[in-house]
């Protein structure tokens, strides 16, 4: 496939149906989880995630069908579960690699200079490349990371990501495929974490302002 067509007609496809950001008030039902008392809401309710990754799957399918094949790079560890239950929907075939980028040291403020910890080992040269992340915030970490993979030599290069947060862009970045637009706050859950935790929540939820700092994960 051409690279100009398929960036020209599938980026215009996938812009058109990300969601709209979602209204603030507390949706769906808390997992029964004891960290669940942690989140001060649920955002994202296990099934609205389940419908939304179907959505996604289902689009990506259509605009990788005449590629031959694709390449999924996960950005680990916050994008796992996600990624997992999105290559359930995909139905053309798929090569898959992870990235290990570190943004955060056990608080919610993001370090300068995303770290890149562990690189690829597929040859992505020639390849249809998605790149897919749990969350696009300041925007940091999709400037390094397609920077990174760019060098790499891949035919056409997009970015998928579950959560895009309002309001919070530093640098310039426009994701190709999202899940969801939430509003500014902290979120965990479905592969998000703090300081490592809430990663396994099947939901994706506000952390509680007072569970953001506590001494014994200093
Ligand atoms: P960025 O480089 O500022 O765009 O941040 C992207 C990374 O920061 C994501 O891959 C997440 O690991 C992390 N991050 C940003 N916001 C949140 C959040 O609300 N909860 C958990 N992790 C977050
Ligand atoms: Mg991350």
């Amino acid at each position: 496939m051409a690279k100009d067509a398929l960036s020209k007609s599938n980026t215009r496809k996938a812009r058109a149906s990300a969601a709209e950001p979602l209204p603030a008030e507390t949706r769906g039902d808390l997992p029964i989880m004891p960290m669940a008392g942690d989140l001060a809401r649920v955002l994202v309710s296990e099934e609205e995630i389940r419908r939304r990754v179907r959505a996604l799957g289902a689009q990506i399918s259509r605009d990788y069908a005449e590629g031959g094949s694709l390449t999924i790079i996960a950005v680990i560890n916050g994008a796992l579960l996600f990624v997992a239950d999105l290559l359930r929907e995909i139905t053309v075939p798929v090569q898959i690699d992870c990235m290990r980028v570190s943004s955060y040291r056990n608080d919610i403020n993001p370090v300068q200079e995303p770290e890149i910890i562990d690189m690829l080992r597929l040859d992505l040269r020639g390849r249809h490349v998605l790149i897919i992340d749990d969350i696009l915030d300041t925007g940091h970490t999709f400037e390094r990371v397609t920077a990174e993979i760019r060098k790499l030599g891949p035919a056409t290069l997009r970015f998928g990501v579950l959560l895009e947060k309002l309001g919070r862009r530093e640098v310039p970045a426009r994701p190709d495929y999202v899940g969801f637009s939430i509003p500014d706050e902290f979120v965990v859950g479905y592969g998000l974490d703090f300081a490592e935790h809430y990663r396994n929540l099947p939901c994706i939820g506000v952390l509680r302002a007072d569970c953001q700092n506590p001494p014994e994960w200093a």
